[in-house]
C-alpha cells in the first residue's frame, strides 16, 4: 500500500500537467485537452428563460470547407439513451478527437488522439447533450425534463434557433439533424417540429433544416421489437426453441403497446433483450462480433476531469455520466411509442437517410427494414422496388445503399450499433455522400413533387 502511494505521489509530481484520479478499480492519469482539440465554441443554449435550464454544446467548425461557411452545411448529432450524452459521438465515434486508453505502471493513460474519419472535415458539427438533464446540460427542475417527443422536440428547437443566433454565419447555414439509437425517436421529433413551426414564422425566423440522418435507430417500437428472434436465428445465434421463446416474450410487448400500457411494454422489451442476452451470452447485443462490449466509460472518466470540463466550458459542479438514469426513467413511457408518423411527414418535406451497422442486435438492419416497409408514403413502393447496391469506398466493400427520391437507406459492413466508431471513415464518405447528394447518394428527385412545396433553402 505505502509503496503503491509513494509511486502515485511521484507520478503526480512528474506529471504535474495531468489529472490523476482513483476509480473504484482503476487508477487514471487523464492529459488535457490539447489546444487544437478545443471545440471551436462551446458552452450553454437556454431553453427556458425563466429557469434558465439550458442544453450544453461543442460546435467545431468545417476543417476543409468546400464552399464559403455561410454556405457550408452543418450537422446536429444527438446521442440515444434515452438519456445518453452526446459527448460520447463527439469522443467516441464521429467528433475530431477521440478518448483513447493506454496502460503504464499500474495507470491507465487517457488522452485525445485525431479521429481521420470525424464529421467535420466538409461541415460544421454541433454535438448537443439533449434533453436536458442529460450530460452537462443543465436542468433546473425535474417537473422541465421532457416525458414524450413533442416535448424534446420544443426544447431542441430553442436550443438550435438559440445556437444559429451565437453568429451571423449561422443563419443562411444547411442544418442536417443527425444521431443515433433512441435519437431515432429524437431526431424525427425535432426535424418535425422544425418544419411544423417553418411553417408560421416569417422566412428569416425559420431553422434552415435541409435532412435529417439516424443511424440504428429506434423509432417505431411495435413493429421493431418483433424481429429481435428472427434477427438472430437468422444470425446463428440462437435455435428454434429459444426464437419461439423470444416471440411469446416479443408478443407480450407488442400487446401492451396496443392496450397503451407503456410502461408496461417498455419492460416488456426489457425483458426480451435480457433473455436475447441471456440465451446468446454475447459480450453485447450492440454487435454480435465483439469479445468486449463497446468502451462509453472511457469519456466518462475523461470529462470527470475538472481540467477537461473547464476547458470545454462545461459547468464544473456537474458529476459527468454518460447516461443519466434519471432522464432515462423519465422517459420510460415514451420509449415504445412510435414516431414513424413524423418520419413519414419528414420525408414528403426533406430528406431522410437512415443507416445501419450490419452486425446490432438491437435496432439493427432487419429491425429497421420491418418499418420502412410499413411506410405511408407515395414513393414506398418505388423505393422497395429500387436496387440495393453495393457500395464500395476506395474499391472496398463498405456496405449497401438503397434510394429512390428524398429516402436514403445505407447498411454499413464490418460495423456494430455505433458506426462511426467501428467506421470511422466510410461514415465519414457516407454521410458527406448523403448530404452532398454524391455517389450512390446522387439523386436527381430530391423531394416528392407530389408533396406540398416546402422551400428547404
Ligand atoms: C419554463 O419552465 C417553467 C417551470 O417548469 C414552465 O412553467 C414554463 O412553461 C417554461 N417555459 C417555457 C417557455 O418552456
Ligand atoms: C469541392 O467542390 C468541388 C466543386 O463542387 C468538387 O468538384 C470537389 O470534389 C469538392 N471537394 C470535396 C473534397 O468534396
Ligand atoms: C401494465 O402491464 C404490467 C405487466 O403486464 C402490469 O403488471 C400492470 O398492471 C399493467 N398496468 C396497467 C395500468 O394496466
Ligand atoms: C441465463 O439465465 C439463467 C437463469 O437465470 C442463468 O442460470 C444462466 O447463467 C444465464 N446465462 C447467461 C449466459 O447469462
Ligand atoms: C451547474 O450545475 C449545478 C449542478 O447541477 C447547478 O446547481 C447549477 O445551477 C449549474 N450552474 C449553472 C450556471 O447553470
Amino acid at each position: 500500500m505505502e509503496s503503491t502511494s509513494a509511486k502515485l505521489l511521484l507520478f503526480l509530481f512528474i506529471l504535474s500537467h495531468y489529472y490523476l484520479q482513483a476509480t473504484s478499480s482503476r487508477v487514471l492519469s487523464i492529459s488535457p485537452i490539447p489546444n487544437e482539440a478545443l471545440p471551436t465554441r462551446s458552452g450553454y443554449l437556454q431553453v427556458n428563460s425563466t429557469t434558465k435550464s439550458a442544453m450544453f454544446y461543442t460546435f467545431y467548425e468545417a476543417k476543409e470547407p468546400n464552399s464559403s461557411l455561410s454556405e457550408t452545411p452543418i450537422l446536429i448529432w444527438l446521442q440515444g439513451g434515452p438519456g445518453c450524452s452526446s459527448m460520447l459521438g463527439n469522443f467516441y465515434e464521429l467528433g475530431p478527437w477521440r478518448v483513447v486508453s493506454s496502460q503504464g505502471h499500474n495507470v491507465e493513460h487517457l488522452k485525445l488522439e485525431p479521429n481521420s474519419g470525424s464529421w467535420n472535415r466538409l461541415f460544421g458539427l454541433v454535438f448537443i447533450d439533449n434533453p436536458i438533464g442529460t450530460g452537462f446540460s443543465v436542468a433546473t427542475t425535474t417537473e422541465e425534463i421532457p416525458r414524450d417527443q413533442h416535448a424534446v422536440g420544443k426544447h431542441l428547437f430553442k436550443a438550435i434557433k438559440a445556437f444559429v443566433a451565437l453568429d451571423s454565419l449561422f443563419k443562411t447555414r444547411p442544418i442536417f439533424v443527425t444521431g443515433e439509437s433512441y435519437a431515432g425517436k429524437y431526431v424525427p421529433a425535432i426535424g418535425y417540429y422544425i418544419l411544423k413551426r417553418n411553417a408560421r414564422l416569417p422566412k428569416g425566423n425559420q431553422v434552415n433544416l435541409a435532412g435529417v440522418a439516424i443511424g440504428n435507430g429506434l423509432t417505431d417500437p411495435i413493429t421493431q421489437v418483433a424481429t429481435h428472434a428472427m434477427s438472430a436465428y437468422f444470425s446463428g445465434l440462437i435455435n428454434e426453441k429459444q426464437k419461439t421463446r423470444l416471440e411469446e416474450a416479443q408478443d407480450k410487448a407488442i400487446g401492451l403497446i396496443k392496450v397503451g400500457n407503456w410502461s408496461g411494454a417498455t419492460n416488456a422489451r426489457t425483458k426480451v433483450l435480457n433473455l436475447l442476452q441471456n440465451m446468446t451470452g454475447l459480450a453485447t447485443l450492440y454487435d454480435f462480433r465483439r469479445l468486449v462490449a463497446y468502451e462509453d466509460y472511457l469519456v466518462e472518466d475523461y470529462l470527470s476531469s475538472m481540467e477537461v470540463k473547464k476547458a470545454l466550458g462545461a459547468n464544473a459542479s456537474i458529476a459527468f455520466e454518460v447516461c443519466s438514469d434519471k432522464v432515462g426513467d423519465i422517459l420510460h413511457e415514451d420509449v415504445m411509442k412510435s414516431v414513424k408518423y413524423m418520419v413519414e411527414f419528414l420525408v414528403k418535406h426533406t430528406k431522410v437517410l437512415l443507416y445501419q451497422g450490419q452486425f446490432d442486435l438491437r435496432d439493427g438492419v432487419v429491425s429497421t427494414e420491418a418499418w420502412m416497409k410499413k411506410m405511408k408514403w407515395d414513393g414506398i413502393e418505388k423505393f422497395l422496388e429500387a436496387d440495393r447496391k453495393v457500395w464500395k469506398v476506395k474499391e472496398k466493400l463498405a456496405g449497401y445503399v438503397q434510394i429512390w427520391g428524398s429516402l436514403s437507406h445505407a447498411i454499413v459492413s464490418n460495423a456494430g450499433h455505433l458506426v462511426p466508431t467501428d467506421q470511422a471513415v466510410n461514415s465519414q464518405v457516407m454521410i458527406e455522400d448523403w448530404v452532398l447528394d454524391r455517389g450512390l447518394f446522387a439523386n436527381k428527385e430530391i423531394v416528392d413533387p407530389s408533396a406540398p412545396s416546402y422551400d428547404s433553402k
